[in-house]
C-alpha cells in the first residue's frame, strides 16, 4: 500500500464514512450496527462496524473490510480512484502524480477556464445582444422560456469568423488552447485561426464543475450540418458525456429512473415540463461509457426513441448491458414526433408514453412480431433466433424465464414452459445454490 493509501485512511474515520449512508446504533461496547446498503436486509442489521479495529463486516453478504474497502463499494468506483477522490476532498497533496499527469491537469484547467468564458459570451449574445435577437426569436417560437435558456445557459454564436477567437484572445487565453478546446480552428499555413461555432444556438456540455465542449444548432439553414458538436478535445469526448446530467441528477436520485431521449431541444423542453430526471444521449445510441457511467447514480433507465431506432437501439443492447448494471426499458414514440413536440402539446401523453415503456426482450418480440407476421415454424423460429441473444444476456434466471414464456407465448407455443437454471452451474435453478 502506498503513503498516499495510508495517508488517506488514517484521515478518514470509518464511523462516520459509514454514517453518510446508514444509520448506525451502538450494539455492545465496542461495535455498531446498522442495515447493510449491499445486499438486501431490512429485518436484522447485519452490518458490524467494530471502532477500535476501524473494520467492518456484514454478516448477512460477507462483505467487510476497512473504510477504504467501504468506499469503492458504495461508490462504485475502483480503489484508485476513490483514494485519489478522498485525498482531494481532505486536502492532501498527491505526490505521486507523474509530470505528464500533473501537465494534463494544469492544461486541462485552463482548457476549462476557456469553455466558461466562451459559454458566458455565447449566453449574454443570445439574451441580449441585438445580433441574437433572432436566436433569441427562434427559441421562443420552440416554446423554451428565458427561464429554460438561462438554467440551461444556452447561447448563440453570431455570424462571424473571428468573434469569439478575438474575444477569448483579449481575456488572455493563447491560440493554441481556444483551438485546443475546440473553439476555432487554424487557418492552413497561417498563423491565425477561425471560429468553429458560428450563426449557432449553443447548448453548453457539463459535468457538475465544469462545461466540457458544446453542441451548436444552426440557425439559418444552408451553412454546414443542422447539428455540430465540438470535435474531441482532451476535456471533451461525446461518447462519454450525457446533456443535461447536473440537472437532472437530483431527479434522477428521487425517482430512481432516468429517463434517455436524443436531443437538446427534448431535453429542454421536457425539463421545462417538470420531467426533469431526463438526459440526452445525443443521438441514438446510447455509448457503453454513458451506460456505465448512469449505473453508478440509477438502476433503472428509460430510453424514448421512435418505433425503428428503439429496435435498433434494442439489437445494440448487446453491447451496452455487458458492461453496466442498468436495467434498460424502451417507451416508444408514435407517429413520427420528438419528444419536445409531445410534451409541449399535450405532458400528459409524455407520462403515457413513459408509463408504457416495456423491458427491450418484450418490446422487440412485439415488434418483430407485429412487422413480420409469422405464419409458419421456420419464420417463427427467425424472430426467435433474433430475440434470444437479447435473453440470453439476462443475468436473472427467472427474468429471463419470464421473457422466453413471452416470448414463446406471443409465438403461438402455447405448451411451452421455461426452465429456469442456474447462472453458475447450469442446473435447474432451485433458489440458493452454488
Ligand atoms: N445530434 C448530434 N450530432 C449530429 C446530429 C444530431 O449530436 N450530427 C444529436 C443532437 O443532440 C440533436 C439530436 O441528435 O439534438 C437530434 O438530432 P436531429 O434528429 O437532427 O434533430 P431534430 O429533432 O430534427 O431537430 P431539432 O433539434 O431542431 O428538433
Ligand atoms: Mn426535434
Amino acid at each position: 500500500m502506498t503513503d498516499l493509501f495510508q495517508e488517506v485512511k488514517q484521515k478518514l474515520d470509518l464511523v462516520e464514512v459509514i454514517s453518510d449512508h446508514l444509520e448506525l446504533s451502538p450494539s455492545g461496547p465496542n461495535r455498531k450496527i446498522g442495515f447493510c446498503p449491499f445486499h438486501t436486509n431490512f429485518n436484522t442489521p447485519a452490518l458490524t462496524v467494530y471502532p477500535d479495529q476501524q473494520s467492518w463486516y456484514c454478516y448477512g453478504c460477507q462483505a467487510g473490510g476497512d473504510v477504504l474497502d467501504f468506499l469503492t463499494l458504495i461508490e462504485k468506483e475502483n480503489m484508485g480512484t476513490v483514494v485519489r477522490k478522498q485525498a482531494q476532498k481532505l486536502g492532501i497533496a498527491i505526490r505521486n502524480l507523474s509530470q505528464k499527469e500533473r501537465r494534463k491537469l494544469e492544461q486541462d484547467k485552463q482548457l476549462y477556464a476557456i469553455t466558461k468564458d466562451a459559454a458566458d459570451l455565447f449566453h449574454v449574445m443570445l439574451l441580449w445582444d441585438t445580433r441574437g435577437a433572432p436566436a433569441r426569436k427562434y427559441m421562443e417560437l420552440r416554446g423554451i422560456t428565458h427561464e429554460t435558456m438561462t438554467s440551461f445557459e444556452l447561447g448563440y454564436a453570431p455570424d462571424d469568423w473571428g468573434w469569439l477567437t478575438r474575444k477569448l484572445l483579449k481575456k488572455g487565453h493563447t491560440r493554441e488552447n481556444i483551438i485546443l478546446a475546440g473553439l476555432a480552428r487554424k487557418k492552413r499555413g497561417k498563423d491565425s485561426a477561425y471560429d468553429y461555432f458560428r450563426d449557432r444556438i449553443i447548448f453548453p456540455i457539463r459535468n457538475n464543475g465544469n462545461i466540457l465542449g458544446f453542441g451548436g444548432r444552426q440557425l439559418n439553414p444552408g451553412q454546414g450540418p443542422k447539428y455540430l458538436n465540438s470535435p474531441t478535445t482532451p476535456i471533451f469526448k461525446k461518447q462519454e458525456v450525457l446533456y443535461g446530467f447536473p440537472q437532472a441528477l437530483f431527479e434522477i436520485k428521487a425517482m430512481e429512473s432516468v429517463t434517455l431521449v436524443e436531443g437538446y431541444m427534448d431535453v429542454l423542453a421536457l425539463h421545462q415540463q417538470g420531467f426533469k430526471n431526463t438526459v440526452g444521449i445525443m443521438g441514438i445510441f446510447l455509448s457503453q461509457s454513458q451506460a456505465k457511467f448512469l449505473s453508478k447514480h440509477v438502476d433503472r433507465a428509460v430510453l424514448a426513441l421512435d418505433p425503428d431506432e428503439a429496435a435498433e437501439a434494442a439489437l445494440g443492447r448487446l453491447r451496452v448491458e455487458a458492461v453496466s448494471e442498468l436495467d434498460i426499458y424502451v417507451a416508444v414514440l408514435q407517429g413520427n414526433r420528438d419528444p419536445d413536440e409531445i410534451v409541449l402539446e399535450h405532458p400528459a401523453e409524455w407520462e403515457d408514453i413513459l408509463a408504457e415503456a416495456q423491458p427491450i426482450p418484450i418490446y422487440m418480440t412485439d415488434y418483430l412480431i407485429d412487422k413480420f407476421t409469422p405464419n409458419d415454424p421456420k419464420e417463427r423460429r427467425n424472430i426467435a433466433k433474433m430475440i434470444m441473444p437479447l435473453i440470453n444476456i439476462v443475468k436473472d434466471p427467472f427474468e429471463q424465464a419470464g421473457y422466453q414464456e413471452y416470448l414463446a407465448d406471443a409465438l403461438g407455443y402455447t405448451n411451452y414452459r421455461p426452465n429456469p437454471k442456474c447462472p453458475h452451474c447450469g442446473k435447474p435453478y432451485y433458489g440458493d445454490h452454488k
